[in-house]
C-alpha cells in the first residue's frame, strides 16, 4: 500500500519540534530528511549531527536523501545518525554500486534515486542490490518547483523493470494531492510531500494526500 512521506525541508524550521510532534501524532511512520551539501545542489540543508539530533527526539523511521558530491566521504556519518533508509544518487558517484552495498551491510535499507535527466535504464546492474527506488520528479535541491509531467511514464517504465522483485518506487518533488494519486496509479508506493503538506491548513492537507494515495 502506498503511504505519504512528510519531507521535513518543507516544514517551518523554527517550529521544527511541533511539526515533529504533528506528525507523530498523525502516526507518520516514514520522514524523509534531505541532506544537501551545497555541492551536488546548491541549496545546503540538514546535516549528519542534526539529523541524529532529529533521530532521537522521534520514533519514525528517517528515510535519508543523500544529495552529495562525494557520498563515500559522508555516508559512515549518516549510518551513525541511526537512519533506516539511505538513497544516494547515481549521479553522484563512479561506485554507486559499492555505497549501496554498504549501506546494505550496516542492516539499513538501500536507495538509489535518479534524476529527471537519467533514465531508468541504469538501474539494470542494482536491481539486486537495493531496496528502494528514488525518482526525482524535479530537479533536485530547491523546493517550490512544479512536478516534471515525464517521470509518470518513468514510473511506470521501473515499475516494469523491477518485475516481481520487492523493490518500492518513491517519487519526490512537486508532488500535490492531485499528483499524488497519478504517481500511486502508475506504480509509486513511497510518496515524498513537502511544500503540499506544510504549506496552509497541515491537518486538513494531510487528511486529503493520505486519502488520494489509498
Ligand atoms: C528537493 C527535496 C525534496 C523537497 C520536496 O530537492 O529532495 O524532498 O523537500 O519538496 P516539495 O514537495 O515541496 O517539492
Ligand atoms: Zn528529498
Amino acid at each position: 500500500m502506498a503511504q505519504i512521506l512528510p519531507s521535513i525541508f518543507g516544514a517551518d524550521i523554527m517550529h521544527l519540534q511541533d511539526d515533529i510532534n504533528f506528525l507523530e501524532e498523525e502516526n507518520t511512520q516514514i520522514l524523509h530528511v534531505d541532506l544537501m551539501d551545497g555541492n551536488f545542489v546548491s541549496n545546503i540543508a540538514f546535516g549528519p549531527n542534526q539529523i541524529a539530533e532529529m533521530k532521537k527526539n522521534s520514533t519514525m523511521i528517517f528515510d535519508v536523501h543523500m544529495m552529495v558530491k562525494h557520498p563515500k566521504d559522508h555516508i559512515d556519518d549518516v549510518l551513525a545518525t541511526g537512519a533506516e533508509m539511505i538513497s544516494v544518487h547515481y549521479e553522484s558517484t563512479p561506485h554507486i554500486h559499492s555505497i549501496l552495498q554498504k549501506i546494505r551491510q550496516a542492516g539499513r535499507k538501500a536507495g538509489v534515486v535518479i534524476n529527471p535527466g537519467t533514465s531508468e535504464v541504469v538501474l539494470e546492474y542494482l536491481l539486486n542490490d537495493i531496496d528502494y527506488i528514488l525518482i526525482m520528479t524535479i530537479n533536485p535541491g530547491q523546493p517550490g518547483q512544479s512536478f516534471i509531467p515525464k517521470s509518470l511514464e518513468k514510473i511506470r517504465n521501473t515499475k516494469q523493470l523491477i518485475g516481481d522483485r520487492k523493490i518500492d518506487i518513491e517519487v519526490d518533488g512537486g508532488v500535490n494531492i492531485e499528483i499524488a494519486e497519478k504517481c500511486v496509479k502508475a506504480g509509486a508506493e513511497l510518496i515524498v510531500v513537502g511544500g503540499a503538506l506544510f504549506s496552509g491548513d497541515k491537518q486538513a492537507q494531510y487528511q486529503l494526500l493520505k486519502e488520494a494515495v489509498k
